[in-house]
């Protein structure tokens, strides 16, 4: 049993402090009838209705994780290796949306929401994800040109990418560049930079969508707000309809 404000904010229908509002106001039923004291308890076989909506009860959860480097997107890795699901605390079954390589680090999404998972990894979604990749070598401004026209990698073009060149080291013989995707490919990115003559040396992925890692350092995670979450089906919806 818990609070029917809690019950309500964590479905996801509002905040806290509106769904306290809601049900001072009388808009909350349980089991069809009108529950208008703050104290009350539920628990997730009633029926909650709120403004005639009848409540989607799962409990959903949605974290933003700093992924170090040396750690395997998966829930269960055969070879005993220290996953993302080690670095979260959750009594949930939380999946990775999309996957970052052992050796990236960077912003990764868990959730068990698995409607927004596939909203978020369908290529028409077109999500933004924005990597910072140490490359070996001095890039060639040309070469980098042509890779974000659209580049063959496992026997299919690339859709179309953004860069900018944040860094050349001509001593070390490394160049920084900032690529952005809209596509999540299997290590798409060290593909297309393999496939103008690079080899990544380092990879992060900085930001997804208007997500970024604010606030965190390698191995911490926030959980998301209720706004984000509303932006991030917000987005998924209106991008999918360019
Ligand atoms: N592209 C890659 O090559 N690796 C990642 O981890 C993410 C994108």
């Amino acid at each position: 049993m818990e609070r029917l404000q809690k019950i309500i904010a964590n479905s996801g229908y509002c905040s806290r402090r509106k769904a306290e509002q809601l049900i001072i106001d009388g808009k909350v039923l349980v089991n069809g009838r009108q529950v208008t004291d703050l104290g009350s308890k539920a628990s997730s076989s009633d029926v909650i209705t709120v403004e005639g909506h009848a409540l989607k009860l799962e409990n959903k959860e949605y974290i933003l994780l700093y992924k170090p480097r040396g750690v395997v997107t998966t829930t269960n890795d055969e070879k005993n290796r220290k996953t993302v699901m080690d670095l979260v605390e959750s009594t949930n079954r939380l999946y990775p949306v999309g996957r970052l390589d052992y050796d990236t680090s960077g912003l990764l999404l868990l959730t068990n929401d698995g409607q927004l998972t596939n909203l978020l990894i369908h290529p028409s979604n077109k999500v933004e994800k924005v990597y910072l990749a140490k490359l070996q070598g001095i890039v060639d401004p040309a070469l980098l040109k042509k890779m974000s026209l659209g580049i063959v990698i496992d026997g299919k073009k690339t859709a179309k990418s953004k860069f900018k060149i944040k860094k050349i080291d001509k001593k070390k013989n490394t160049s920084l560049v900032e690529l952005t995707i809209y596509e999540g490919r299997n290590h798409q990115v060290k593909k297309m930079f393999k496939a103008i003559g690079y080899d990544v040396i380092k990879l992060k992925r900085e930001r997804f969508s208007f997500l970024d890692l604010k606030g965190l350092t390698s191995g911490e995670y926030r959980h998301l707000s209720i706004k984000e979450v509303k932006t991030l089906y917000a987005l998924t919806k209106k991008q999918g309809r360019d």
